[in-house]
């Protein structure tokens, strides 16, 4: 019986759970890729490190490069995040004939072009769905079941840290401060919460959005940001009176064949369904000309939905490898112009 190999690079919390779904659910997986998805090794900082899941110790390695050029690994997982050590791991692993699954949108909004036409070059995949909110299936719609039809409009709440903070300000009229040290207590909100509070992971996710739904390349320094920290308990209170909530949205919109891509917190009408998003879910509102309003709801962030991604794609590289076949590329994309922060449309 056939048999692809899988490296996987990280075991945090979404590479631990890559590796249980890997091990629980094997049988399924063989059957729907065609082939059994085997693990070949999985590249860690340390060897001793406290991890969620078992990793039998001979398949562990602290050499990532050496793991991803081995001549028997297909498939490579990417879930380390960051630009390096991430970049030059995924084209050496293009390189080396094996195509990859990523979660790391800090990567691919930054750098995307270089990483495409390497997978071009290598005719392999480079699927990351798990890099923008998480669970939910939104960047295959995007680039697939909706480019037959014309995407105007991405609203998003990408970012579950501050989508939570938010919330609990509405809730419980508790100021920014204090509603952030419930989402650090809880877990949410990481001990350094400026890339989640200040729209930097928001930012990137717009980038990628935006790249996707337009078919062109926006990079996340296009994207104009602003981020949550100077959101008042006074502004949550008149967002209210106004029947509106406060949310942190990306926005990208397409006018005259230019493209605004910006992320800022907006007062929307509480009959949006973007103002039921509640805690820390994600939500993204699609708005094209043929197919109206459409609207991708769920868990944006954690370990097990977001290997839910990331086991999807790679069922997908799998079966694509076996037939020789390839999944649809994005090197073509070209850059379009990007309107500056004055010239936006957007009404709720
Ligand atoms: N820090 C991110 C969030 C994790 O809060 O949404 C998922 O990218």
């Amino acid at each position: 019986d056939k048999a692809l190999r899988v490296a996987v690079l990280g075991c945090g919390s979404v590479g631990s759970q890559v590796v249980r779904l890997l091990t629980e659910q094997s049988a399924d997986l063989a059957a729907r890729a065609g082939a059994r998805l085997e693990l070949a090794g999985v590249a860690v900082r340390r060897l001793d490190a406290k991890r969620e899941v078992e990793v039998p110790e001979h398949l562990l390695t602290t050499d990532a490069m050496d793991l991803v050029t081995r001549d028997d690994v297909d498939l490579v997982v990417e879930v380390i995040g960051g630009i390096e050590p991430a970049r030059g791991l995924i084209l050496a692993a293009l390189e080396n004939g094996a195509s990859v699954v990523s979660a790391n949108k800090a990567l691919l909004a930054e750098d995307g072009a270089t990483l495409f036409e390497a997978a071009d070059k290598s005719a392999r995949d480079l699927y990351y769905e798990a890099a923008v909110a998480g669970a939910i299936p939104i960047l295959r719609p995007l680039r697939e079941s909706l480019t037959g039809d014309k995407v105007t409009r991405v609203l998003g709440i990408v970012n579950g840290t501050t989508n939570f903070i938010l919330d609990k300000m509405h809730t419980s009229g508790a100021g920014f401060a204090e509603a952030l040290e419930e989402a650090q207590e809880l877990g949410y909100a990481e001990a350094d919460p400026t890339a989640d509070v200040e729209g930097f992971d928001a930012a990137a996710k717009a980038a990628i959005l935006a790249s996707l739904a337009f078919h062109t390349r926006v990079t996340a320094g296009d994207v104009h940001r602003e981020g949550i920290a100077e959101v008042s308990a006074a502004d949550v209170a008149s967002a209210r009176e106004m029947r509106s909530v406060v949310k942190l949205l990306a926005i990208c919109e397409l006018r005259d064949g230019a493209v605004s891509a910006r992320v800022h917190p907006a007062m929307i009408p509480d009959t949006h369904p973007l103002a039921s998003v509640r805690e820390a879910y994600n939500a993204v509102f699609v708005e094209s000309e043929a197919a109206g309003q459409l609207m991708f709801y769920g868990p944006g962030a954690g370990g097990a939905p977001t290997a839910s991604a990331v086991l999807g794609d790679l069922v997908t590289a799998a079966r694509n490898l076996l037939s020789g076949s390839r999944g649809a590329g994005e090197s073509a994309y070209a850059a379009l112009d990007v309107l500056p922060m004055g010239e936006t449309v957007t009404r709720y």
